[in-house]
């Protein structure tokens, strides 16, 4: 191996074997670029990372081009309805082929040189080039996809993390709410200053929601403890009762980068919204009149989903820059709900946006302290932040599998 990333695996793994178990992470794995760089590769180009849902590749020819970190990624269905993933990278001198959105075209065609990409990959056409050139060579590096229950997958890595458990538990978990019949009604992005991992671990534990999110609080079980592990309040044991008896998955499932739960939402809510109301007409799910409480996603590095019967929010991170994090926030209605009619935009974001501000400046507020010469990592709270702290557990033993596979010099 290359000698430099020796040395940066060297320091790195030393920050590493400085964690303290139960508490947060070392100063500099949450400032220094050295670091970032190592997540980068470590974590974000070896796990399994949420792109989006089908429904946002309506029709043969839609793709979505999105980053990874720096890495540029395109997504495309094709005239069979076939979804894949590749390296947004021309195999001519390595432009971007699709500029970042998403849209419609019958074939990828490069903006520098022109050389044409089939919907799988494959060159179709690269002019002036010598007799010799062998056009079934040049096409477009693929990236592992994975389509569960109408959501899309990918990752970077040749080796990717395995996903049949997640797979199995998604697909049963997300059936009842009809994903693949959803539409993308809104999607924003909010550029935080703050390392991806304290936008996680912030993400990952409600001990600052009755404070912090006021809004929220009213419709969000706030108080839970553990993994959605709401006690043995009554209310909730009749609600999984319920559940079960609807056919409806609600137990807490998991595995090493993910879980999965239904839970109840506060007394007289159906949804996670302003005042508890459904905030779509036309529902996913209509089980029980859409009162079916939430179906929640994680998997870690970056995301959660929310799956109430009227509508799906999900939230991803994305690290630009050892302090700086990009947040996508995205909300899904039933296909066939009319906007103004059945829905009304600014009042299905209004909830998770004022959340995601809030957050925002919870996490910028977060990073400056960390960055202090007083900084020391702290405890976790036991009762409030068990999904945070193992988020932190998650990454460090991914991180730890990285060294050791990738060597220590
Ligand atoms: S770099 Fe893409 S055609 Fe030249
Ligand atoms: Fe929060």
């Amino acid at each position: 191996m290359h000698k430099g990333p020796i040395m940066d695996l060297q320091r790195i793994s030393a920050l590493f074997e400085q964690r303290r178990e139960g508490h947060t992470l070392p100063q500099a794995l949450y400032t220094q670029a050295e670091s970032f760089d190592f997540d980068m590769a470590a974590i974000f180009g070896q796990s399994w990372l949420m792109a989006g849902m089908e429904c946002e590749l309506p029709k043969a020819g839609s793709y979505i081009s999105m980053m990874v970190g720096k890495w540029p990624v395109v997504i495309t269905r094709d005239k069979e309805g076939t979804i894949r993933a590749f390296h947004n990278s021309c195999r001519h001198r390595g432009s971007m082929i699709c500029a970042l959105g998403s849209g419609t075209t019958p074939k990828l065609v490069c903006p520098y040189h022109r050389w044409t990409y089939d919907l799988d990959g494959s060159l179709f056409a690269a002019g002036r080039m010598d007799s010799s050139f062998d056009k079934s060579e040049h096409g477009l590096k693929p990236v592992a996809i994975e389509c569960i229950s109408g959501t899309i997958f990918i990752c970077l890595s040749d080796t990717p993390p395995p996903i049949d458990d997640f797979r199995a538990k998604l697909t049963e978990y997300a059936a009842p709410h009809n994903l693949k019949d959803a539409k993308l009604a809104y999607e924003s992005v909010l550029v935080e200053n703050a390392n991806w991992k304290l936008v996680m671990e912030n993400g990952r534990e409600c001990y600052h929601c009755s404070t912090g999110h006021p809004e929220l609080s009213k419709t969000f079980p706030v108080g839970m403890s553990k993994h959605f592990d709401s006690g043995h309040d009554e209310r909730v044991v009749a609600f999984e009762a319920q559940m079960d008896a609807l056919g409806l998955p609600q137990t807490p499932v998991e595995g090493h980068y993910w879980q999965i739960a239904r839970f109840a939402l506060n007394e007289g809510c159906v949804s996670i919204s302003g005042d508890g109301q459904h905030l779509s007409k036309k529902l996913m799910c209509d089980a029980n009149g859409g009162d079916i409480g939430s179906m929640r996603w994680a998997v870690d590095p970056h995301c959660f989903v929310h799956c109430t019967a009227d509508h799906a929010f999900m939230f991803s991170a994305m690290p630009v820059g050892p302090n700086e994090t990009h947040v996508t926030g995205k909300w899904y209605v039933h296909k066939d709900a009319v906007e103004g009619v059945d829905y009304d935009v600014e009042k299905l974001i209004a909830l998770w946006t004022v959340t995601n501000l809030e957050d925002k400046a919870l996490a910028e507020n977060n990073q400056l302290g960390v960055n202090s010469l007083g900084y020391t990592p702290g405890p976790y709270s036991q009762e409030a932040e068990m999904l945070a702290q193992r988020f932190t557990d998650y990454y460090c033993d991914k991180a730890r599998d990285y060294i050791a596979t990738h060597g220590k010099g």
